[in-house]
């Protein structure tokens, strides 16, 4: 689906009469590399894509908020001043993010929206980051004067999902939301926040999203286990090196010190965090030298560290990473949070549109269903629409 500013504009008209709102769009995103690195305080390498979400929003002189959701053809009514908030997970996303706006002194008046997306769910590409950003963005310029820093908006989304959500993300999601650049990969520092911009634009190489379709769900899944082995570990490692504060801090000698005191499992699951925080930054050099050899070898390191290690693949994404090794795919692995969702693949100009069909026939064939391929364009982050 390709959306447009008109069927967004038309719903909301449809719903809510009267005179057009403002609106405003915020991306979903890829992510070169640098995975389960944010919350452990390392680097993350990603990058805002065209797809996105679009939201109308017409301050309603209220203290109501009446939202639509025209992909759910659902509508959801709440008040700024509950403290429960809704029930629908879509609205509390929407919910949350006022909360925390006005929690920041922005005075939030009630406002009514409608909204869509075509970011696929579940695919692994942040439709949920996007949400947040989308409203995060607006609700700063409908009522708080833009004092907001794009950071802090970011940071509004990310405590969205922890405390309206119940999944404790990192902030890699929010943040390329609110301060993508199009035609950039940002680098970013997930401790001190520090961010550089890398220009994308390989020479003789493609970046293509293979979805495996199996839904990529955060909410309820072992996302939290994961985060909560890695603080552990750091823990753990922090009794005998007290300037390790996270596993950013840690290398594979202070892992193997502390062994025998932690479960087999927190030992596998730390071991790929500390590679993937050097593997980012080992990609960066390499694409500054123009080496894409070595940035899809580190990317088929990653799928590696993420099914052997965190375990956070599933077979299909297994199936998929396999097909690009054997159709000579540059780099190939698992983007996001994993269970589901999609491949990231870097490949060479010549070979894109061999591997797009010999991926579709072998995944028909093995699971009896087409996998989405998506070609990724690096677009910018959260903004308003003229
Ligand atoms: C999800 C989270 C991010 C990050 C990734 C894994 O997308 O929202 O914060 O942890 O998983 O890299």
């Amino acid at each position: 689906m390709k959306l447009t500013v008109e069927d967004v504009s038309t719903r909301f008209i449809k719903h809510f009469g009267g005179e057009p709102g403002q609106l405003y769009a915020a991306p979903g995103r890829i992510n070169l590399i640098g995975e389960h690195t944010d919350y452990n305080n390392g680097f993350v390498f990603p990058g805002a894509v065209e797809q996105g979400m679009i939201a109308e929003v017409r301050p309603n002189g209220t203290r109501k908020v009446d939202a639509y959701s025209i992909d759910l053809k659902d509508r959801v009514q709440f008040s700024l001043d509950d403290e429960q908030g809704p029930k629908t997970t879509w609205a509390r996303y929407i919910f949350g993010v006022c909360r925390e706006m006005m929690a920041l002194g922005v005075p939030v008046e009630g406002f009514n929206t409608a909204f869509a997306g075509d970011v696929p769910l579940g695919a692994g590409m942040s439709s949920s980051a996007a949400l947040e950003s989308v409203y995060a963005f607006a609700l700063n310029d409908l009522f708080g004067e833009n004092k907001i820093e794009r950071m802090d908006l970011a940071k509004v989304g990310q405590r969205t999902e922890h405390k309206y959500i119940g999944v404790n993300c990192g902030i890699m999601d929010q943040a390329i939301s609110c301060l993508g650049k199009a035609g950039h990969l940002m680098r970013m520092d997930c401790r001190s926040g520090e961010i550089a911009y890398f220009p994308w634009n390989p020479e003789g190489y493609k970046l293509v999203l293979v979805n495996s379709c199996v839904k990529h769900e955060l909410v309820g899944s072992p996302y939290n286990e994961r985060r909560l082995s890695c603080e552990h570990v750091a823990e753990v490692i922090k009794n005998r090196h007290p300037e390790v504060e996270s596993l950013r801090d840690a290398n594979y000698e202070m892992l193997e010190e502390v062994k025998d005191g932690v479960s087999a499992e927190d030992y596998k699951r730390a071991h790929y965090v500390i590679g993937e925080v050097d593997r980012v930054l080992q990609v960066c050099d390499a694409l500054e030298a123009g080496d894409y050899e070595a940035v899809g070898q580190k990317m088929y390191e990653t799928h590696h560290g993420l099914s052997e290690e965190y375990e956070v693949s599933c077979e299909e994404l297994d199936f998929l990473n396999n097909i690009a090794k054997e159709e000579g795919v540059t780099g190939s692995r698992i983007m996001g949070g994993g269970f589901g969702g999609c491949t990231i693949n870097l490949i060479a100009d010549e070979l894109v549109d061999n591997f797009k069909k010999v991926v579709t026939e072998k995944f028909k064939a093995k699971y009896g269903k087409d996998p989405i391929i998506i070609d990724v364009v690096i677009g910018p982050g959260a903004r308003k629409l003229s």
